[in-house]
């Protein structure tokens, strides 16, 4: 019997991918090709159901006799230890991001004269297009708390871009690029306490409090599905942290990093030109500790973030804090520095690789900006938070309007260079939202 093989991802199974199966079955014995969930967060988002479930979904298909994992959106790997007779897909990736990966497996199968059959591709319904939908309806607070474990256990790295409004939360969300047959997006929403701040007028020293911080919050998980990584500042008083980390974890954040300081918390990139204290091990263990304790689920993250290399204490402190924090409970280390160079931030990371007791990684390269998330990936870091990128984006632009405008005594000049049409802001956020 002739092998046919299918890849495919079935995240949202629907007609499409059993007329893809049904000419599979005329030719053979069909193998199905299923994208790990590795595989499929490479190229798009992590899939809503995960591989085991697909998995036993897609084999009680009528048609399909096998199963098999694979690994990469690169289907040669998988086709040149199975060597099909044919390779079964929808004729849609002749165009599109998919063109090169179609390029290669016709490649591969010139090696043992396997042959490629396209079925017309079925024309009204796409899993993307399912997907979007099924988003915009929101998810639950469940589903998406967890989301952050899940992309940590198969991500190398999670890229994650600040928020702090419905509208930059939106940014996060539905930004996407096309590069070399790759679609790339960001995978969570950073909470920061300093774009949150300035956005509202106010310095970054915990001025503006929880009660004001949630309804950003609210805000922002009100137009998204992404994972949320909120900047918890220091944490405020233990007796306070214990309530706070419950409501965060009802809401549906994934997790909160807060800062071994203690006092009129200032922004860390001020170093030490400003007075800034560092809690004790043992207050800040314990912050940490009892925040874990007052948590429901096993999925929501406390993340101790170390403030020794801002203070200039040094890396043996903040390798003696990173033990002592990974000790207490904390489910991530943010080590965080305002050097440019970041020597000191790699001298950390190598140090941090020989722990036995590990916890993923979490840096902010706002000074260290020439570090790529591949190097930073290399270096043993899980999570790269840009953490005020969009804000200082937007008001450079916002300021050239206002002194345009003043500039030319109307608004002609302003509109015609820095302003998106009126047409576009009217329908930018649709009204059936
Ligand atoms: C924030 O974004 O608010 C942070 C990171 O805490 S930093 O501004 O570098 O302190
Ligand atoms: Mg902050």
């Amino acid at each position: 019997m002739k092998k046919v093989y299918v890849g495919m991802s079935a995240d949202l199974i629907h007609h499409g991918h059993l007329n893809v199966i049904n000419k599979a079955r005329e030719l053979g014995y069909v193998i199905v090709g299923l994208l790990t969930d590795a595989a499929i967060a490479s190229y798009k988002r992590l899939p809503l159901i995960p591989y085991t479930q697909r998995k036993m979904i897609v084999e009680n298909i009528k048609g399909v006799d096998e199963v098999v994992p694979q690994e990469t959106l690169d289907y040669v790997p998988n086709l040149r230890k199975i060597k099909p007779d044919y390779v079964v897909h929808g004729d849609d990736w002749k165009r599109g991001v998919q063109k090169e990966t179609r390029r290669r497996v016709l490649n591969a199968l010139k090696e043992w004269g396997g042959k490629l059959v396209e079925p017309k591709y079925t024309a009204g319904v796409s899993s993307t297009q399912l997907f979007n939908t099924l988003m915009e309806r929101g998810i639950t607070p469940n589903k998406r708390l967890e989301s952050l474990k899940r992309l940590l256990d198969i991500k190398p790295i999670i890229k994650v871009m600040e928020a702090h409004s419905g509208i930059t939360g939106l940014i996060v969300e539905k930004t996407k690029v096309a590069v070399n047959g790759e679609t790339r997006e960001f995978d969570g929403i950073w909470l920061s306490s300093l774009t949150v701040s300035t956005s509202k007028g106010k310095p970054d020293t915990e001025v503006v409090d929880f009660s004001s911080r949630f309804q950003t919050i609210e805000e922002i998980l009100e137009v998204t599905t992404k994972p949320i990584i909120v900047d918890g500042d220091t944490g405020g008083k233990i007796e306070h942290f214990r309530f706070r980390v419950r409501t965060l974890e009802r809401l549906g954040v994934s997790a909160v990093i807060i800062e071994d300081k203690i006092g009129v918390k200032r922004n860390s990139l001020f170093g030490t030109e400003v007075f800034q204290e560092q809690d004790t091990i043992g207050n800040f263990c314990e912050k940490i500790n009892e925040g874990k304790k007052s948590l429901l689920t096993e999925d929501f993250m406390v993340i101790a973030r170390i403030e020794s290399l801002i203070l200039k204490n040094g890396i043996d402190d903040a390798i003696t804090r990173a033990r002592a924090y990974i000790d207490a409970g904390a489910d991530g280390i943010m080590i965080h520095s305002k050097e440019k160079d970041g020597n000191e931030i790699m001298d950390f990371c190598h140090r941090y690789r020989t722990f036995e007791n590990r916890v993923p990684l979490v840096v902010v390269p706002s000074t260290f900006s020439y570090i790529t998330e591949d190097e930073f990936k290399d270096l043993g870091i899980n999570i790269v938070i840009y953490g005020n990128h969009l804000i200082r984006g937007a008001y450079p632009a916002m300021i050239k309007t206002a002194e345009s405008i003043l500039k030319h005594k109307r608004c002609k000049e302003a509109s015609d260079q820095y302003c998106m049409p009126i047409k576009e802001i009217l329908t930018l956020i649709p009204e059936d939202y």
